[in-house]
């Protein structure tokens, strides 16, 4: 078994955005009793311990915890790279030299679209133009900047304009990523996946957008995994390289394994070190040996590990089944028939959105 490389430290599923995309968990009222800083100093060290090198902070919005500068200093001071993941709200000129003091490293900040009344539409709150100060603000404090663009049916043409503001704001790495389906927006899933047509323009852009900045700026795509042929290598294999801390201790070997029913294990109960080798959550489909045919005889099976399981339970009930994007799974056609209906002619004149609510408050907790 490897050292973890990378901790996705949940920090809070508080968030001033309400975006129809979110992957977070839908009961997040669950995670309110958040871990304390000390909680999170422990769990840090713990993790440099373990092998980690690069440690997320993010949400919902890492910004909300008062104590995210202490908790950056903890991390730094263990010898982790920090990244901070935020939408930038709350992101103001003394709260960015606090957190510069402290030591972070890596700040990615998201967005929703190129341009104000599409983008605030989508995040649910009006937000475009402090995400924009915000950028600028990172890049003077020094700091390397990634935008995020999460890519959807509503968002998706708007891909050379987005590229072009992250270039105008002079970012360091564009990443667009199409959606993942887990959280609410699984249940936006038929309005928000693209169809073909808008998928092959797209590809076209990112193409020449690499091209022409491969000096500049890196560009990221991730093509959503329903129009391939082979899953994605989810988190790199389960509990293989990652790790995720949600925000009351949960550990997880990806974001949204809390949707599988498998036992807890938490930083409140265990070290780290003991839940990582030998947690039943760990351990449930670590390696090859749970795979069930296809997976089980393909020549692929360490190259995608049997794709994502956290999908496999979403679309078949059954985590331990080969990832219904994967074309020589039985479960294929249920991704054939969402890419189908995606491509329908009405489908152009779209599928409402449910919107999502906006984050709870949690339990006060000295610290936090
Ligand atoms: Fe990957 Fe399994 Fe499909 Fe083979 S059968 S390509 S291992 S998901
Ligand atoms: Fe959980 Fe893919 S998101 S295994």
């Amino acid at each position: 078994m490897d050292s973890p490389f990378g901790l996705l430290a949940e920090l809070t599923y508080r968030c001033p955005l309400a975006c129809s995309y979110c992957s977070n968990p839908l009961n997040i009222a669950e995670y309110s009793d958040e871990l304390g800083t000390d909680e999170w100093l422990r769990v840090l060290a713990e993790a440099s311990e373990l092998g980690v090198l690069q440690c997320h902070l993010s949400g919902g919005e890492p910004l909300l915890r008062r104590d995210l500068v202490d908790i950056v200093a903890g991390a730094h001071d263990v010898g982790l790279y920090t990244n901070l993941v935020t939408s930038a709200l709350g992101l103001s000129r003394s709260k960015g030299e606090q957190l510069r003091a402290a030591g972070l490293d890596h700040v990615q900040i998201s967005i929703q679209a190129d341009e104000p009344a599409a983008s605030d539409a989508i995040a649910g709150t009006p937000s475009f133009h402090r995400k924009i100060e915000a950028m600028r603000l990172v890049k003077e404090l020094g700091w390397p900047l990634t935008v995020n663009v999460v890519l959807h049916r509503y968002n998706i043409e708007r891909i050379a304009a987005v590229i072009g503001l992250a270039e105008e704001v002079g970012a360091d790495r564009v990443e667009l990523a199409n959606t993942q389906y887990y959280g609410w927006a699984w249940r936006n899933r038929d309005a928000l996946l693209p169809s073909r047509s808008q998928l092959e323009a797209a590809e076209t852009v990112v193409r020449a957008a690499r091209e022409r900045l491969r000096d500049r700026m890196e560009v990221v795509y991730v093509i959503p995994d329903y129009y391939s042929r082979y899953p994605k290598p989810c988190m790199g294999g389960w509990a293989s390289r990652q790790l995720t801390v949600t925000p009351n201790g949960d550990v997880l070997p990806c974001p949204a394994a809390q949707s599988l029913p498998l036992p807890r294990a938490s930083v409140r109960e265990d070290p780290l070190e003991r839940i990582w080798t030998g947690s039943p959550v760990m351990t449930a489909f670590r390696g090859t040996g749970w795979m069930p045919d296809p997976c089980r005889s393909c020549p692929r099976r360490e190259v995608d590990f049997g794709g994502c399981r956290c999908q496999a339970f979403q679309l078949t009930g059954d985590a331990a089944r080969t990832d219904p994007v994967c074309h020589l799974s039985p479960d294929h056609d249920l991704v054939v028939r969402a890419v189908e209906a995606a491509n329908l002619p009405a489908r152009a004149r779209g599928v409402p959105l449910i919107p999502r609510p906006h984050g709870v408050a949690r339990r006060a907790r000295p610290g936090s």
